[in-house]
């Protein structure tokens, strides 16, 4: 049935001259079935340098809006318009207006997590892997960082800058408990600890390397360590064990679920390539302010 299926997404990608994206974290047949996995700012630039017309993103709707932004001439699809991401909802534009408001005239770090509108009222970009990098190269003294407080509170322990944190955060990182690590440490005493920086700091310390997903999937494979526990959402596992097959990988708790992430199905995915729906497209007025910032961010990160 999955491999009918399968071929038959393939078969119309191909007719639609269209490019299937899914996040770290989508389900392993949609993952199985895709053209480029990895974490969301990397699939949007390698679909970019792609000739297709068309991406479908299996992620979430601040993955497609990048993708959108990033390649404003292609036609961005979901298999689904209800995959949303609490975080990125955690803030708005005017919030974050007033907020500045009150703080004074400082530089915006805003995680690639949020929104199109978000990054456009943004100085600058980050992800988890470059965030300290990125704030470490900017000229003020005083930052804001949006929308996780985690991620915030791992760059302001790595740097000598006063930084605000805004105080959003991803529920499924969030809810990891320092003594649940203590448990799986217990259970797997030879294995390496890796954390995602949306973890609480609490969570961060006991960890053996803070890593994005994709940096989780680089170190596990240059890594001479058999074992590893992963601090982060459980989709993880699955493209981990792909790719290091000769190694074993422990989930950290059982709640590390995001449920948005895996409402898309295999069979979303085939009734959305037929029907050519549903359409992320950022307006102009969005999307060049967003697009700056992400092109800051890059340019701080290549050099
Ligand atoms: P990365 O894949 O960029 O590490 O992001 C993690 C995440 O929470 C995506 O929703
Ligand atoms: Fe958002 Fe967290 Fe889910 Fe990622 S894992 S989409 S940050 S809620």
């Amino acid at each position: 049935m999955t491999d009918g299926m399968a071929q038959e997404i393939r078969a119309l990608l191909k007719e639609r001259n269209a490019i299937l994206l899914a996040h770290n974290y989508q389900r392993p047949e949609i993952q199985d079935v895709a053209d480029l996995t990895g974490d969301s700012l990397d699939l949007s630039i390698r679909a970019a340098k792609t000739n297709a017309d068309v991406i479908l993103f299996c992620g979430v709707r601040f993955m497609a809006e990048t993708a959108s932004i990033v390649s404003p001439d292609k036609t961005v699809l979901m298999p689904r318009l209800d995959t949303g991401c609490p975080m990125a909802d955690m803030i708005t534009p005017e919030a974050l207006k007033t907020r500045l408001a009150k703080l004074g005239k400082m530089p915006v770090v805003t995680y690639v997590n949020s929104t199109a509108s978000v990054k456009a009222h943004s100085t600058v970009c980050c992800t988890s892997a470059n965030a300290v990098a990125v704030v470490n190269s900017l000229a003020e003294d005083e930052v804001l960082m949006t929308p996780d407080r985690n991620l915030c509170q791992f760059v302001a322990s790595r740097s000598n800058k006063k930084i605000h944190c805004w105080d959003g955060f991803c529920p499924v990182h969030d809810r990891l408990r320092a003594e649940e690590v203590m448990h799986a440490k217990a259970a797997y005493p030879e294995a390496v600890f890796m954390a995602h920086p949306e973890c609480r700091p609490e969570v961060l310390t006991l960890a053996d390397a803070v890593l994005s997903t994709s940096g989780m999937i680089g170190f596990a494979k240059e890594s001479d360590r058999k074992s590893f526990i992963v601090g982060t959402e459980e989709g993880l596992i699955y493209p981990l064990q792909k790719a290091n097959p000769d190694k074993s990988f422990y989930r950290v708790s059982e709640s590390m679920v995001c449920e948005d992430m895996k409402r898309t199905t295999l069979d979303d995915v085939l009734v959305a390539l037929k029907a050519m729906k549903h359409e992320v497209k950022v307006s102009k007025e969005v999307s060049v302010p967003a697009s700056r910032a992400v092109e800051r961010m890059l340019e701080i990160t290549v050099s």
